[in-house]
């Protein structure tokens, strides 16, 4: 059937760094690729992977260099778009030989896994934590949106349009994200959004689009709902989203969030 795993928001840095001081973001990119090349004789075929976003902490091309060098070992091709942490001209340097890299603009891509497809999108404003989609942007979701025809579509950004509940990460979300979602709702197909930027596992409804976002292989952002909560990272469990198509009866894409942690052997049910 076919799949693809959601990698989101390494912030990847150069080598002995840390990020914030405290998140070894590196070694935690690392246990992803490694624990992803263990599952996957467990989860059969898989096309690629997708990260959405925050590939790298600065965007600089040694970090670019850095990511490539950790996902040179993952055993599957990938694809990405670029999250608010990046710079869309270092990206596009450092990965100009991909087949999904465009020469100019946006970082976006469709990507066609027979029997749904995946619409990457660029919601990098430079210099702003916030993100917005382009003018080029919009005309390339329109022209996908007609051409798709009602197949079954997961659209993928960094920035989510769906409020978190933390309210530093929904101020700093796709800001028109309704002009987005006004299209989606009239896509005639089933129809979901995948992002990152949260670093944590939410899902939610808006509309008819159900919007999710994957965990990070490094920290989270902290959920502290008090009044008085400041703003911070946490270094839980590191994670991974596994989608995969299943068909029959109850045809459609289901998600998994992996965890990176490493536990003891699967042991039979009596
Ligand atoms: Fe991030
Ligand atoms: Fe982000």
């Amino acid at each position: 059937m076919p799949a693809f795993i959601q990698i989101t928001d390494t912030h990847i840095v150069e080598k002995g760094h840390l990020v914030c001081g405290v998140s070894d973001t590196n070694a935690a990119l690392r246990k992803a690729v490694n624990s992803i090349n263990n599952r996957l004789p467990a989860l059969g075929q898989i096309d690629c992977a997708i990260v959405t976003g925050d590939l790298t902490d600065n965007g600089t091309p040694e970090e670019y260099a850095h990511f490539a060098e950790i996902m040179a070992d993952l055993k599957l091709p990938w694809i990405a778009i670029p999250g608010n942490h990046d710079n869309r001209n270092a990206m596009r340097n450092a990965f100009a030989r991909q087949h999904w890299m465009p020469s100019f603009g946006p970082i976006q891509w469709l990507q066609d896994f027979g029997p749904f497809a995946v619409l990457g999108l660029d919601t990098l404003l430079e210099g702003a934590h916030h993100g917005e989609l382009s003018a080029p942007a919009f005309t390339f979701v329109d022209e996908q949106l007609i051409k798709l025809a009602g197949k079954p579509l997961v659209v993928a950004t960094h920035h989510p349009w769906m409020y978190s509940g933390i309210p530093e990460m929904d101020a700093d979300n796709l800001r028109n994200g309704a002009r987005l979602m006004e299209l989606l709702e009239h896509y005639s197909g089933p129809i979901r959004m995948i992002s990152g930027h949260v670093h944590r596992a939410i899902t939610g409804q808006v509309g008819r689009v159900l919007c999710q976002i994957s965990p990070s292989p490094c920290h989270s952002v902290n959920r502290d709902q008090r009044k008085d909560a400041v703003h911070s990272l946490a270094l839980e469990p590191g994670a991974v989203t596994f989608f995969t198509w299943h068909d029959g009866a109850q045809s459609g894409l289901i998600s998994d969030i992996l965890s990176l942690e490493k536990s003891a052997p699967p042991v039979p049910f009596e």
